[in-house]
């Protein structure tokens, strides 16, 4: 019987090769003012060339003000579509799929950039866990953003993308929206379940007037949000529960959503998302070092990390709101499954896939269609085409270590955990190997 990993998938408007899709993954491998490079197209050819059949790209910016961190490829005009174009060609060569993450950051952000210091929210609360300052959205900034998501999906299909994906998970700005835990508005866009999701809905429907009915375009909701896994954001609450997201999700089909990607977590990073085995927190407090002078609750969080005995402290609430190691693969596949039964379209389910066998029993027993893969892919580019010549998982899996998390905000992204490598100077190799080829040869 032909194995249910590699049978196609298709979508209303789409067809993938395979059951696995490369989940999205952000690294600073841009130029400053959110134009693309020869490094982000070399990042994202490892991946198709390792066999997965759609890669959903990392979060890519529709708005100027909706930068999370500087350095990573924007949609925010005409003239980025060329980039696009070329790194979409680059990736059809192997038969492999892209889809743009369209996406607004809202409050959530890492480094602001220098021309937007401040985030816009559904609210005005600061993100709790970082201390970015943020103005609450009027109904003229609303129209604004929900205009500037269309015009993100325009692009990306002239740019010959085969989809966009709405970032409406994680904490950015289409959660602030629909949590029952950060917004806080008393108009039309908060309060009742129906009112915090009818900014994505104005989005999606927008969307849907600027590029037609038959452009794929799905949506990645964190359906169960544990807003209350930490200590630092209880006071907000518990946020949205998986029965309230697949109502939103049976809304986002009738207003044009052809599949939903399922992920959990009102923020990022969370420690459901992406659920490690332990953090580093010694190492944190080198990187996060990048960040301490942007949020208000930024240099005291780096003293947290810096001391030894907060430290430990921090580690240990972090690891005890997630779940164990051999909890990891699969986490999200109970939401899935809700999801699923909620819904006539096909269920993308992210969050610790790396075993072909688990994966084929996912989508047998009808949790989920496929999965999408971020830290395995990371840390075995060629994983699927090791599925297809007959391997359940590869000699060195990725351990969950989160360290190519923890870099990230200050190195080039890649798989940071030594014991992976023959030695420090091979890991090394591997991570600068996405500076090749050169953009000038
Ligand atoms: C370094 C890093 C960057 C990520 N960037 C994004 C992102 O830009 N957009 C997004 O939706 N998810 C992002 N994620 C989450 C992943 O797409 C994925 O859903 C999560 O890591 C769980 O899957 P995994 O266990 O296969 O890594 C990121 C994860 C990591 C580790
Ligand atoms: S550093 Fe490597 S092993 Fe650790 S989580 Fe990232 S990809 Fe996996």
């Amino acid at each position: 019987m032909a194995d249910v990993v590699f049978q196609p998938l298709s979508f209303r408007n789409l067809t993938v090769k395979n059951r696995v899709f490369r989940s999205n993954i952000s690294g600073r491998f841009d130029n400053y003012d959110g134009s693309g490079t020869q490094t982000r197209i070399n990042w994202e050819l490892k991946f198709a060339r390792g066999g997965v059949g759609a890669i959903i790209s990392s979060f890519v910016p529709v708005h100027p003000r909706g930068r999370i961190i500087p350095n990573y490829a924007s949609i925010v005009s005409d003239d980025r579509i060329p980039f696009w174009r070329a790194l979409g060609a680059a990736v059809h060569q192997h038969d492999c799929k892209y889809i743009m993450q369209l996406s607004h950051g809202g409050r959530q952000r890492d480094i602001p950039d220098l021309e937007h210091p401040r985030g816009q929210s559904s609210t005005d609360k600061r993100d709790p866990l970082h201390g970015f300052e943020c103005d609450r959205m009027t109904i003229a900034d609303i129209k604004e953003v929900v205009a500037a998501f269309a015009e993100g999906a325009r692009r990306a299909r002239e740019a010959g993308l085969d989809g966009v994906e709405l970032h409406g998970a994680n904490g950015y700005l289409i959660t602030q929206f629909l949590s029952s835990a950060i917004n806080d508005r008393k108009d039309e866009y908060g309060g009742s379940l129906e009112n915090r999701a009818r900014f994505v809905l104005d989005i999606v429907r927008a969307i849907r007037a600027r590029v037609g009915k038959d452009f794929h375009l799905q949506m990645k909701i964190s359906a169960t949000e544990f807003n209350n896994a930490l200590l630092i954001l209880r006071l907000e609450g518990a946020g949205n529960t998986v029965q309230e997201s697949a109502q939103v999700c049976k809304w986002l089909v009738e207003a044009g959503v052809d599949a939903i990607h399922v992920s959990t977590g009102s923020s990022f990073p969370h420690p459901r998302n992406p659920a490690g085995a332990d953090i580093d927190v010694s190492l944190l407090s080198h990187t996060y070092e990048q960040l301490a002078s942007s949020g208000t609750n930024t240099f005291r969080n780096l003293l947290f990390f810096h001391n030894h005995l907060t430290a430990e402290l921090f580690r240990k609430q972090w690891v005890d709101a997630g779940v164990t190691k051999d909890k990891i693969e699969g986490l999200s596949l109970a939401d899935a499954r809700v999801v699923k039964q909620a819904v006539p379209v096909p269920v993308i389910c992210t969050g610790g896939f790396q075993t072909a066998s688990v994966i084929r029993k996912a989508i047998t027993a009808g949790d989920c269609d496929a999965v999408s893969m971020a830290r395995p892919l990371v840390a075995n580019n060629d994983l699927v085409k090791q599925f297809a010549a007959g391997k359940d998982r590869a000699d060195r899996p990725c351990t969950y270590c989160n360290k190519c998390l923890v870099h990230v905000v200050e190195h080039p992204l890649g798989c940071y955990e030594e014991k992976r490598f023959p030695s420090p100077e091979a890991m090394l190799h591997e991570v600068m190997s996405v500076f090749q080829p050169p953009p000038f040869p």
